[in-house]
């Protein structure tokens, strides 16, 4: 009997130590498979995309290591030097009466549109050259196959407009010069404008097409007048005023039509404003001047002492800020842009 009791109470008690091992049990399986649950749900929801992310910037990485390694770096551009190492001094010009505009456009490829810029360095001054023109197409064809070089060895950013005067009144070559710096300045804002004869040949690269703190003089002296400089206060052919210059002197006159007494008249302005004219050493600013019989529609502007003494009175208000114009076309052509004008006539 008293068997019996033990038996009876240790299987009782076994009972709730059996139901306390299961509930356990159950509560370990329970807190096992949910924490293994959640942490696959984690790693599901995370790992993959992580992985993606790593990959792509890995990849990144490494393509970007490759490309460092083999592309060659572009060096920065530089100012170009005082001294270009292009220039070669005097030259023994030729002119070729076989040349052809198409020979000049293949020499000079790296000219797109009138325009050239230096690769190897930044120009000191981006430089417009205005040439004012009427039938004169074979002196334009051998001033642009030696200007075009010799700008090139300066090593300048430069443009070359030709301004056409359009109709038969006698010719204006200071009106199509401030024509011609009025349009280039629509193109860009230019540092440095060459006011250019068409007929005259730069003969040494050392003579730079570049603007002063003065006014510049190019022309010191030309074959056809033994390179002597023709009188003290001559400042026609080839000039040099920067952008704010030209302005402060109200441009060129646009009141001498035929030739001469215009460049007289500039002179005269630059002086009134106490602007110095500069000229380089007479051995460098030397010019060949391509024979011509005098155009007709270019005849001797007798008129032209009468003008100039009227300048000091007249120059606010003829000039840049009285110039009328009718632009009839522009033409990019490889060499240089073509403006052709309706500038009117003589009053
Ligand atoms: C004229 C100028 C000309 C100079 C040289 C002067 O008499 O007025 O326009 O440039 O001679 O030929």
């Amino acid at each position: 009997m008293a068997l019996c009791t033990s038996i009876c109470k240790i299987l009782r008690r076994g009972k709730y130590f059996l139901l306390l091992f299961l509930t356990l049990s159950v509560l370990a399986w329970i807190a096992t498979f949910s924490g293994d649950t959640f942490k696959s749900i984690q790693f599901s929801s995370a790992t993959p995309q992580t992985s993606v992310k790593d990959d792509t910037l890995r990849e990144k990485l490494i393509v970007a290591t490759v490309l460092a390694k083999n592309v060659p770096t572009v060096p920065p551009k530089h100012d170009c030097p005082k001294e270009s190492p292009l220039l070669k001094g005097p030259m023994k010009l030729t002119f070729e009466s076989s040349l052809t505009l198409k020979e000049v456009e293949s020499e000079n490829k790296a000219v797109e549109e009138g325009e050239f810029e230096p690769k190897e360095c930044n120009a000191r001054q981006s430089v417009a050259i205005l040439i004012p023109h009427r039938h004169r197409e074979i002196h334009l064809l051998y001033l642009l196959h030696h200007l075009h070089p010799f700008l090139q060895r300066q090593q300048l950013h430069y443009a070359v407009y030709v301004i056409q005067q359009a109709g038969g009144a006698t010719f204006n070559r200071a009106k199509l010069l401030n024509v011609g710096y009025l349009e280039a300045l629509k193109d860009y804002s230019w540092d440095c404008f060459i006011f250019h004869d068409v007929d005259l040949v730069p003969e040494n690269d050392h003579n730079l097409y570049l603007c002063d703190k003065q006014p510049k003089h190019l022309v010191v002296g030309r074959n056809a007048t033994g390179y002597k400089l023709r009188y003290k206060g001559y400042f026609g052919g080839v000039t040099a005023l920067t952008k704010d210059q030209f302005l402060q002197v109200n441009g060129f006159s646009n009141t001498y039509w035929g030739w001469g007494g215009e460049d007289d008249d500039l002179r005269i302005r630059v002086e009134l404003q106490k602007l110095k004219i500069v000229r380089p050493p007479a051995d460098i600013a030397r010019y060949t001047m391509v024979f011509h019989k005098r155009d007709s529609g270019n005849e001797i502007n007798k008129d032209r002492m009468r003008l100039l003494g009227r300048t000091p009175r007249v120059w606010k208000k003829d000039g840049l800020n009285s110039c009328s114009y009718k632009t009839l076309s522009i033409e990019r052509m490889p060499l240089y842009v073509n403006v052709t004008v309706d500038i009117g006539k003589p009053s």
